[in-house]
């Protein structure tokens, strides 16, 4: 006999699960250096309006497949996607749906876990560098290229952070994950708070010109004109921002959905999700990083730092100002706690996979998704160029997700049926969606993720990225690297992240289809649906 699925105790720790997924370090270092490159006022345009037409949309069919496929014992998509389309394609037709869903997640969840554990590994190394002083008065940029280089550090903090997100993790979801983020969740926001009201009462300390509030005027005055010169480029980038900070196209909302009662409600749920998620990115890590920049460093030097904006030039402003290893501890720790109650949703999607897939008990699971996603993490953590993690951010952090939640709409929406679907979203609901919204999920949603699937695409072709032309080479080598490094090692860095992800998408696929040929086996055979719950 089978224990029954383990369930989220409380509404409070359901949503605040769900907060500490998306609340990530996409709000706190990915969206301003994001915004910061996008030419900030420019950015937020075309952010919101991915936050409306994609982003809400593709939340609530998030929950909605996950808490249908947590119904049928089920937190990974391969067998979610295949039990929303049998009924439209026959169990065989739904099997290579299912295929294509496991594929995806898994690969999702293994790769992105691959490096970006890393960067909450770095957090862990400069909270603790921060209370130590140990980069004030040093070049920042050089700190941080040798603490790159610094192998026995970078798996010691990244390793600890493992360690105890495997412990997390492995007590289980009501037991572990739920208890988790119900403490960690709250100090995060009380954190930021801090670092705002700091961050907010800078005033001028270095050049009377240069200010916060300058910072915040770069963000929110609306600039049309920059945007009208590289709309295509900047509002890619906005709906990209917009589908990794709600942690969509990942499988991790589904995962975190399946958990419910069947008649839990999911759209109010899933509109909070987004509320407080945008809350703590643009209201919070917007008042962070970018006026904090524009106060010590000017506006130039923090609209140029780029990715480098949270772990290289923070660090000169901690150390120009009053108690800044306090401060600098507190903005580290808060990307820590941001991160690592993101990072045990994809830790807990492949442990699902393994429980119930598998029948691998959850503790002996934990240790082997540790193994696992060491072994992924290591190419990574041994390549002081960074280009590894360049090259795989780029195919998994933006071009997957994509895909991903694209076929969250083929198979949620199209093949489930758009009025079922509708149904199934409102079972319990605490609140109405507008008929209105229908054809945005239906069709504007999907059309828009195609076009930014062709916009990458097209932009992969032209610079060569898929057949790593010279060209492209040059580039990583010149203005991708971290340290100067050459072709041969920028060549055969891309080669690993292309291999790994072949490798993850074959043993993905590979799961997906015994695993539901294992369960289903019998109407597979028939070709006829016969398990309903
Ligand atoms: N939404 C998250 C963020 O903003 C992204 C994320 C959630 C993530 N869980 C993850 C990324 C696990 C990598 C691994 O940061």
């Amino acid at each position: 006999m089978e224990q029954p699925r383990d369930q989220w105790a409380t509404k409070l720790g359901l949503i605040l699960a769900m907060a500490g997924n998306a609340i990530g370090l996409g709000n706190f270092w990915r969206f301003p250096y994001q915004l910061a490159s996008n030419g900030g006022g420019a950015f937020m345009i075309p952010y919101f309006i991915a936050l409306f037409f994609l982003g809400i949309p593709v939340m609530w069919i998030e929950w909605t497949i996950g808490r249908y496929g947590g119904k049928y014992g089920h937190g990974t998509l391969g067998p979610m996607f295949y039990l929303m389309s049998r009924d439209s394609l026959k169990p065989r037709g739904a099997l290579w749906l299912g295929v294509i869903g496991g594929l995806l997640g898994f690969s999702v969840a293994s790769l992105l876990s691959s490096y970006y554990y890393q960067i909450i590994g770095w957090s862990a190394a400069y909270t603790y560098y921060s209370l130590t002083g140990a980069y004030f008065g040093q070049d920042t940029y050089k700190f941080f290229v040798s603490y790159i280089s610094n192998t026995n550090a970078v798996l010691f903090f990244w390793g600890l952070t493992m360690v105890i997100l495997g412990i997390a993790v492995a007590q289980g979801v009501s037991k572990g994950i739920e208890r988790w983020v119900k403490v960690m969740m709250p100090t995060l926001y009380v954190f930021a708070i801090i670092l705002v009201i700091r961050a907010l009462t800078l005033g001028s300390p270095v050049k009377p010109e240069w200010s916060a509030i300058k910072g915040l005027e770069y963000i929110w005055r609306p600039d049309f004109q920059t945007l009208s010169h590289n709309f295509f480029k900047i509002s890619l980038a906005a709906a990209g921002q917009i589908f990794f900070t709600l942690s969509l196209g990942m499988g991790i909302i589904h995962n975190y959905a399946s958990y419910l009662g069947p008649e839990d409600d999911v759209a109010l749920s899933g509109l909070a999700t987004v509320s407080l998620n945008e809350f703590a990115e643009v209201i919070l890590g917007g008042s962070l990083a970018i006026p904090i920049a524009f106060a010590y460093l000017g506006p130039e030097k923090a609209i140029k730092s780029g990715v480098g904006l949270a772990y290289m030039s923070l660090p000169n402003v901690f150390m120009n100002m009053p108690a800044g290893q306090i401060f600098g501890a507190f903005w580290f720790l808060l990307l820590w706690f941001a991160g690592f109650t993101s990072a045990i949703a994809t830790y807990n999607y492949l442990v699902a996979m393994l429980e119930e897939d598998i029948h691998i008990e959850r503790k002996k699971g934990t240790w082997l998704v540790f193994i696992w996603l060491f072994i992924l993490g290591l190419p990574i953590a041994l390549d002081k160029t960074l280009l590894v993690l360049t090259d795989m951010d780029m195919w998994v952090g933006s071009y997957f997700l994509v895909i991903l939640g694209f076929f969250d709409v083929v198979v949620g929406l199209w093949l489930f049926g758009i009025d079922r679907f509708w149904e199934e979203l409102h079972k319990g609901a605490y609140i109405n969606i507008p008929g209105w919204f229908k054809p945005i999920m239906v069709y504007i949603a999907p059309l828009y993720m195609l076009i930014l699937l062709g916009g990458n695409t097209w932009d992969y072709i032209k610079n060569g990225v898929i057949t790593l032309s010279p060209a492209y080479i040059q580039d990583l080598v010149k203005n991708q690297a971290l340290v100067s490094t050459t072709e041969a090692y920028a060549k055969h860095a891309v080669t690993i992240s292309r291999a790994m992800i072949i490798v993850v998408i074959i043993i993905g696929a590979i799961e997906a289809y015994m695993a539901i040929k294992k369960k289903y086996g019998e109407e597979l055979e028939k070709n006829e649906v016969l398990i309903r719950v």
